[in-house]
């Protein structure tokens, strides 16, 4: 990998999308060029298998069609959208990526955690971030924000019905995942207000990544 590459993740309602935005400004003020994505999505393809995941039934999938389908949108997002962005020197801000098949497919929702470690290594490789940055808060605190913010015409809500408990194992791995992993993530207190979030992405970013 050329240049560094944020991932954001979390549990739902955190506030991730707006900082990946405020992000993206402060590095583009810099002079860095940037591109800021999404998964599941980040290019047409994985567009379109989003919609498959993100609406419907909760139990419309197998686990392993559903992890499939995410590693299905992950290879097209890191082939038409990622890897040619890093060649080209830029800067990758990726809202959610691998460690959430781990929490949502592998621990909430009980598929092999061996077999998405031996599909992670065939779709991402070491295309892995070097930097990702968890927005942690209290389950209950981010359903009522992510439901507070639904909107009637959407219909992404799949997983928000997939209730409390499934909600505490994905903020419990997300922790676990960032203690078993420090060099790479950091846990930011997502109940603080957005400023404060923000500057505490910006002083994360800047004392572990070269700006
Ligand atoms: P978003 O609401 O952050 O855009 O993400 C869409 C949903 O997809 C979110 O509820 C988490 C879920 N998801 C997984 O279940 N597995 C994955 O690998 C990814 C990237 C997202």
């Amino acid at each position: 990998m050329r240049r560094q590459q944020g991932g954001e993740i979390s549990g739902e309602g955190a506030g991730k999308s707006t900082q990946a935005r405020r992000l993206r400004t402060r590095l583009e003020e810099l002079g860095h060029k940037v591109t800021l994505t999404r998964e599941p999505g980040g290019s047409p393809g994985a567009e379109a298998i989003r919609a498959l995941l993100v609406t419907g039934d909760t139990n419309r999938w197998t686990p392993l069609g559903e992890a499939l389908l995410h590693f299905a949108a992950r290879q097209e997002h890191l082939a038409h959208t990622i890897r040619p962005a890093l060649s080209r020197g830029e800067w990758v801000i990726c809202d959610r990526f691998v460690d959430s098949t781990v929490a949502y497919q592998g621990a909430a929702q009980g598929f092999d955690q061996s077999a998405i470690t031996r599909l992670a290594e065939l779709v991402v490789g070491d295309t892995m971030p070097s930097l990702t940055l968890i927005l942690d808060l209290p389950v209950e605190v981010g359903l009522a924000r992510a439901s507070a913010r639904a909107t009637a015409q959407s219909t992404e809500d799949r997983y928000e019905r997939m209730g409390t408990s499934f909600h505490e194992t994905l903020r419990r791995t997300f922790l676990e995942i960032a203690r078993s992993e420090p060099d790479r993530c950091v846990v930011i207190d997502g109940t603080q207000n957005e400023a404060e979030v923000a500057r505490q992405i910006w002083h994360s970013v800047t004392s572990r990544l070269p700006v």
